[in-house]
């Protein structure tokens, strides 16, 4: 089946987040701000995903439900199929999203006052999920060469080298920089880790969005030794766009580590998963690989039509080597801007909602974040509009 990624479809007034007029003038300070921002895409599901939420929901009964085995052997078998890691049913445990997972795993493995390792410009629910779980925030920042992004190694190992560090979250593929890392750098990370007794937190809510050249590896999948030592954590809602579902799968092979985790859900009485979004997620795993690759070969003609839009309007800025996730970095460090300024002009004056580059951390300042998982048309609306507006009020 061919989809059509060019149709336009009307998200507004259908309480999307994205393009909620109230949610837009409290993020940007305006309501009619053209939305490119949160991370869900403006496209329709793969009809298999649709056709399956359809039928549970012609039952017409929603109450408590329990996944069926079904449910994870669609899991295990696109594990094994697109990543080549075999896993075990009982290593897949539920939770409504990453970040509430994440925050699990802050509260069933740190303390107050211990210090949890992340590498901004990184995505920001990270920083904010530590300090509400009254732990510091330790930054090993991504040294950024013009091009793309590294991590600074040395500085990694004196950070994981504290004490107090407890928890290195690693986001994997990187978002916002969209790089995805290589088997060497995982696995240099992850010895370092490991020899200073730092629990491996892997977010890998975009690891289905990789473009060709670039092959993403599950961390768990590196070594038995550094599988025991993380929790993987994964999730349709970026692959298949199925966000407002809320249902992730987190992997934990140590079963230690995975009672500790449960611990914490059972505390916060976390369990039973919505109906339609079990009859969502299997039904994406199991048939939705078809979709998926149209959709990467959509979203790469999406990045051609950013770098030639850019070229021609904006030579100045550059979008910054896209591998993988449907959010570009773009960096307009070369027009003569200043931080939030720039930010609040692109939205206000702009009429353009875009992650500013300063959430992900102070080293992205003079950088936006555009989410590019739209059709053509919408795009390229948007694109002229921040070339305008840059244009307009930049030189
Ligand atoms: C790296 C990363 N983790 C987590 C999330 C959100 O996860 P959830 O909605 O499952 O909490 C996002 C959404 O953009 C993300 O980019």
């Amino acid at each position: 089946m061919i989809y059509d990624f060019d149709k336009v479809v009307n998200r507004k007034n259908t309480n999307s987040k994205k393009w909620d007029p109230e949610t837009l003038d409290e993020m940007f300070g305006e309501s009619e701000a053209l939305p490119f921002w949160v991370a869900d895409m403006d496209f329709e599901v793969a009809k298999s995903i649709k056709d399956a939420v359809l039928k549970a929901a012609e039952h017409g009964i929603y109450g408590y439900s329990k996944r069926p085995d079904s449910y994870f052997d669609a899991i295990i078998n696109w594990t094994k199929k697109r990543f080549d890691w075999e896993i075990k049913k009982e290593w897949i445990v539920y939770t409504p999203g990453i970040v509430p997972a994440v925050n699990y795993i802050i509260q069933g493995f740190c303390k107050k006052g211990d210090s949890i390792l992340i590498q901004e410009p990184v995505y920001y629910p990270f920083a904010r999920s530590i300090k509400n779980n009254g732990c510091n925030v330790e930054n090993n920042p991504l040294k950024f060469n013009g091009e793309y992004y590294e991590i600074d190694f040395d500085d990694f190992e004196t950070k994981v080298k504290d004490p107090k560090v407890k928890i290195f979250i690693l986001c994997s593929p990187h978002n916002p920089i969209s790089r995805v890392w290589t088997k060497d750098e995982l696995k240099r990370l992850g010895k370092i880790c490991l020899e200073n007794n730092v629990l491996i937190v892997a977010d890998e809510i975009h690891n289905d969005i990789v473009y060709p050249e670039h092959k993403h590896t599950i961390f768990g999948s590196l070594s038995e030794e550094l599988a025991m030592n993380s929790i993987i954590c994964t999730a349709p809602s970026k692959t298949f766009n199925l966000a407002g579902m809320q249902a992730s799968n987190i992997i934990i092979p140590n079963e230690k580590y995975r009672k500790i985790y449960e611990s914490i859900l059972e505390k916060n009485s976390v369990g039973s998963q919505n109906p339609l979004s079990i009859a969502a997620v299997e039904a994406a795993y199991k048939y939705g690989e078809e979709w998926l690759e149209q959709l990467i070969d959509y979203l790469q003609s999406n990045v051609k039509l950013i770098e030639d839009h850019l070229k021609e309007t904006l030579p100045k800025a550059k979008l910054i080597n896209p591998q993988a996730t449907y959010l570009g970095w773009i960096d307009l460090r070369e027009y003569d801007t200043n931080g939030q300024d720039l930010e609040r002009t692109i939205s206000i004056e702009g009429k353009l909602a875009l992650d500013g580059g300063t959430w992900f951390g102070q080293c992205g300042d003079g950088f936006v974040r555009i989410n590019y998982a739209c059709s053509k048309t919408l795009l390229k609306e948007g694109l002229f509009k921040l070339s305008n507006i840059i244009n307009k009020k930049y030189k």
